[in-house]
Formats: C-alpha cells, sequence, structure tokens
C-alpha cells in the first residue's frame, strides 16, 4: 500500500503528533507522517519529531508569513492531508482554499456543542454527563465542518484537568480511526 504523506500542525504539546506517529508505523495505516509544522518554537512536541526522526520546520510570526511558508513546504513534500492536532490558530479563508478538503482538525467536544475554547469547563458548568472529542474537515467557519468521527467520554469528575485528560486519553486513538475513515481503512 502506498501510504499518503501527511503533515501535522502543531503549537503545544504534542500528545496527538505523537500518538498519529506510532499509530501510522502500522503498515496498513494510510497516511506516514512526513512532515511537522509548528508556530511556535516553544512547542514540546517539537521533540516527538526529532524522536522519530521525522523533519520539522518551526514557523513563527504573523499568520501570513506562516501560510505563505506552509503552503510552499506543503507542496515541496507533495502533502495530501494535513493533520491539526492542538494547532491553536485559526487558517485563512484564502489558505483552507488551497488547501480545500485536505486539512482535518481534533476537538475536544461533541461537536455542535461548545465550538472554540474552554470546551470542558462550558460541559462541567452545564451538568453534561458526556463529552468527548470531534474529529472534522476544517472549512471557513470555527469548528463547524463536516464530521469525521467523534468518541463520547462520560464527565466523571467536576475538576477540568480530570476530564481534559480523561478524553485526550481517547483522542489518540480516535484521530487514527478519523484518518482510517478517510480512507476507507476503518
Ligand atoms: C487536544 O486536546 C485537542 O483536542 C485540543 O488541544 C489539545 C492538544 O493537545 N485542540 C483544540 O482545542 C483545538 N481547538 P496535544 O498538543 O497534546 O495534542
Amino acid at each position: 500500500m502506498v501510504k499518503k504523506n501527511a503533515c501535522v500542525f502543531i503549537s503545544g504539546n504534542g500528545s496527538n503528533l505523537k500518538a498519529i506517529i506510532k499509530n501510522s508505523r502500522d503498515p496498513n495505516f494510510p497516511i506516514k507522517v512526513s512532515l511537522v509544522i509548528s508556530n511556535s518554537k516553544k512547542a514540546f512536541g517539537i521533540k516527538y519529531a526529532k524522536i522519530f526522526s521525522i523533519p520539522y520546520k518551526v514557523i513563527n510570526g504573523e499568520m501570513i508569513r506562516f501560510e505563505h511558508k506552509a503552503l510552499r513546504l506543503l507542496n515541496e513534500n507533495k502533502i495530501e492531508l494535513v493533520c491539526l492536532a492542538g494547532f491553536m490558530r485559526i487558517l485563512s479563508k484564502k489558505f483552507l482554499r488551497k488547501f480545500n478538503g485536505k486539512i482535518i482538525n481534533i476537538h475536544p467536544s461533541l461537536l455542535p456543542k461548545y465550538k472554540g475554547l474552554n470546551t470542558f469547563k462550558k460541559a462541567i458548568e452545564n451538568k453534561d454527563i458526556f463529552t468527548g472529542c470531534t474529529i472534522h474537515y476544517v472549512n471557513e467557519k470555527l469548528d463547524a465542518g463536516k464530521i469525521i468521527f467523534k468518541k463520547r467520554v462520560e464527565i466523571k469528575s467536576k475538576i477540568e484537568e480530570f476530564v481534559k485528560r480523561s478524553v485526550q486519553l481517547q483522542e489518540y486513538n480516535a484521530y487514527s480511526i478519523a484518518i482510517r475513515k478517510i480512507y476507507n481503512k476503518s
């Protein structure tokens, strides 16, 4: 099987990046992480690109600069899928159009509930029984693109950090299920 080249965009911890890289080592997994791009040189996740010997690039500064450089790298590396994994910037319409339908994101809520930030706080305050994560295509509206896969997680605590951790543990598998689904490998 010829794997598609994928690029992961990160801003922080990179624990989802690590999980995608590990799962992509399965010969039947449809993608290969061939590039990692971070918008911050302080992102801890860069460590995983180094550990797994994956080429990475830090592009900091204005978003316009980021997108210009990122687009060039995506083309040069023949990237067919961009996975946003804790990438905390909003991509412009222009960028999305140039990479149309090939950008996906993981969001820590059961979309369409709780778009944007502070998703766990909102779920706890609203006394929700379940929260979870959603992997979706990225379109021009925030956290509103077509849903690929959702994983539901029971809220067992009122402590935000605890709920966050319980969802994150499920994200690692959920992201890879979504990637397999895209290429009908589920
Ligand atoms: C993940 O929990 C992801 O759902 C969230 O950021 C975290 C990144 O963790 N994404 C968003 O909030 C996007 N709006 P990681 O850097 O350890 O993968």
